[in-house]
């Protein structure tokens, strides 16, 4: 059934850190119940490379914002957002109040109207369940030790840049968490109604049940 007037759509929040496995967590979430995905990093990633394929500096902010208010999903086609590079000039830009202004929109239409007429839909990022969606059905704050974040990108990334030493990316990550926790506009935060998930020691199967057991919770008691 679609969303609509009579049956909101239902949306699952999911914040926290770089490399929390928020991202994993979200996939596997819409994969069980149905619903659509949006990893809002990509839009902030998106502008980001935007602006570093033009060779231009990511602290413009009139560029920034000018660049997110034309944002289009195909503008980034086959592009590797994904590096070490494109992650940290994306917190620059996503401390710019032009940027997420730009932005805001589109995430809470999705959220609201889920593409394909999905009856849900699962949106990660930093500031979702304080700022984007505020009454999201669920909330999560997906966190883990900084070593072992900075341990799976690595992992991650090394497939690709088999040279890049875990020590640059594990201070990478500290300085990225650092901008986006104490900006001023949507900074990272757990919202207070958001479960919190440490995945420090879990396997993705184990934080996946634990979250399951929230969702499924919520479903039981709105007679989903
Ligand atoms: O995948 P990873 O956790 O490394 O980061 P990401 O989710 O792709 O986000 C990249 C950057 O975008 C973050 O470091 C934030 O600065 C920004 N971002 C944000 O400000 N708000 C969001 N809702 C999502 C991402």
């Amino acid at each position: 059934m679609e969303a609509s007037a009579e049956t909101p759509s239902f949306v699952v929040a999911l914040d926290g850190p770089a490399a929390s496995g928020k991202g994993t967590l979200s996939r596997l979430i819409a994969g069980q119940y149905g619903f659509a995905h949006l990893d809002t990093g990509t839009l902030y990633r998106g502008v980001a490379w935007l602006i570093l394929n033009e060779g231009k500096d990511p602290s413009d902010q009139d560029l920034a914002a000018r660049i997110a208010g034309d944002y289009a999903v195909e503008k980034i086609a086959g592009a590797d957002i994904r590096t070490r590079e494109v992650g940290a000039a994306a917190s620059v830009v996503a401390a710019n109040s032009g940027v997420r202004a730009a932005l805001l929109d589109f995430q809470r239409r999705y959220a609201k109207t889920p593409p394909g007429g999905l009856k849900g839909a699962v949106l990660d990022g930093r500031d979702i369940g304080t700022v984007v969606c505020p009454d999201a059905d669920v909330k999560f704050f997906v966190t883990a030790s900084a070593e072992i974040r900075a341990h799976r990108r690595w992992l991650e990334l090394k497939l690709e840049q088999p040279d890049l030493e875990e020590a640059r990316i594990y201070k990478d990550l500290l300085e990225r968490d650092a901008r986006d926790a104490a900006r001023e506009d949507a900074p990272m935060a757990r919202a207070d109604d958001a479960e919190l998930l440490d995945t420090t020691h879990l396997s993705i199967d184990a934080a996946f049940a634990a979250a399951r057991r929230v969702i499924d919770g919520v479903f039981q008691r709105c007679g989903n």
